[in-house]
């Protein structure tokens, strides 16, 4: 059974008005990099190479020139817009001809992951051939996602949407793998009050079903949404440190593509000849097996 994998990359983005009043907030940089590369190279670490990015029509024309059709990285990426935000839930009815009868990773534009051997995890995830794996992450301010609780065996009892008092801090992750029926799942539920089709709702009805699967991103692992003017800066922060301390890059592209075989040291020579920057001399150093 193979695995498609979407990047949701829609939204306003009001909370980082102005910056995000002529661009959209997944095209901002993040440290040295567009912040859609670290999503993007979540679903290449877990080895998924047809990959459909959604968008609003003003942004998709911005995403088209930076990733093309994905051949530079060995993958095949097609593009599918979203009128309005009406919610994350509805990328699997968009993006229903593009997934087939294949399982979907979905990943949301703005989420970057950073841990030891996340790798594994998401193979884990990718490897379960029905139902679908969600992530916890233990925050300190649960309001602001979709919360899932557990019981003392660490098995999923409820999931709620922002609940105002929330009765655990295991956060859900904006990634979510799925078998084929998400799709059929995603066009049978209504808008939420806030008038999105919520992934939280998809969640559920596989909870009912006994088959939602969690994985815990333990302790020193990092999960970071840039939706705020302060997150944005401490992702920022958080990527050059890790950088700097040990020369190597976190979500370079070119490099996950090279290790993973869907390039070949050519392909990622050829690369670095087109760029110009500390990230062309990254390239070197990974095509020289330095890293
Ligand atoms: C969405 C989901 C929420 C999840 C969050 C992760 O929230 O609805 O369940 O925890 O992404 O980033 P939104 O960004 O739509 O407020």
């Amino acid at each position: 059974m193979k695995t498609k994998g979407i990047i949701l990359a829609g939204g306003k983005a009001t909370r980082l008005y102005p910056i995000t009043s002529t661009i959209s907030k997944q095209l901002l940089p993040v440290y040295n990099k567009p912040m859609v590369y670290y999503p993007l190279s979540v679903l290449m670490l877990a080895g998924i190479k047809d990959i459909l990015i959604i968008s609003n029509s003003s942004t998709l024309p911005r995403l088209k020139d930076l990733f093309g059709n994905g051949k530079h990285l060995g993958i095949n990426i097609s593009y599918a817009e979203q009128e309005k935000p009406n919610g994350l839930a509805e990328a699997f009815i968009i993006g229903e001809k593009f997934i087939g009868k294949d399982n979907v990773a979905l990943i949301l534009g703005d989420n970057i992951f950073f841990g030891h051997g996340f790798s594994n995890i998401l193979n884990k995830a990718k490897n379960r051939k029905t139902g679908a794996t969600i992530f916890g992450y233990y925050v300190e301010d649960p309001c602001r996602y979709g919360i899932v609780e557990l019981d003392k065996n660490k098995k999923p009892i409820a999931i709620t949407e922002k609940p105002k008092n929330p009765k655990s801090n295991w956060a859900v992750p904006g990634l979510y793998f799925y078998d084929n029926s998400v799709v059929k799942i995603a066009k049978g539920i209504k808008p939420s009050a806030r008038g999105e089709l919520e992934i939280t709702d998809v969640n559920k009805i596989y909870l009912k079903n006994k088959k939602l699967s969690v994985e815990l991103l333990d302790r020193g692992f990092a999960w970071l949404d840039a939706g705020t003017y302060d997150s944005l800066l401490d992702s920022a922060l958080f990527i050059r440190t890790i950088e700097q301390r040990q020369g190597i890059m976190v979500g370079c592209l070119e490099e996950i593509a090279y290790k993973r075989g869907f390039i070949n040291k050519k392909q990622l020579l050829e690369r670095a000849k087109h760029l110009n920057s500390v990230y062309t001399k990254y390239l070197l150093k990974v095509a020289n097996e330095k890293i």
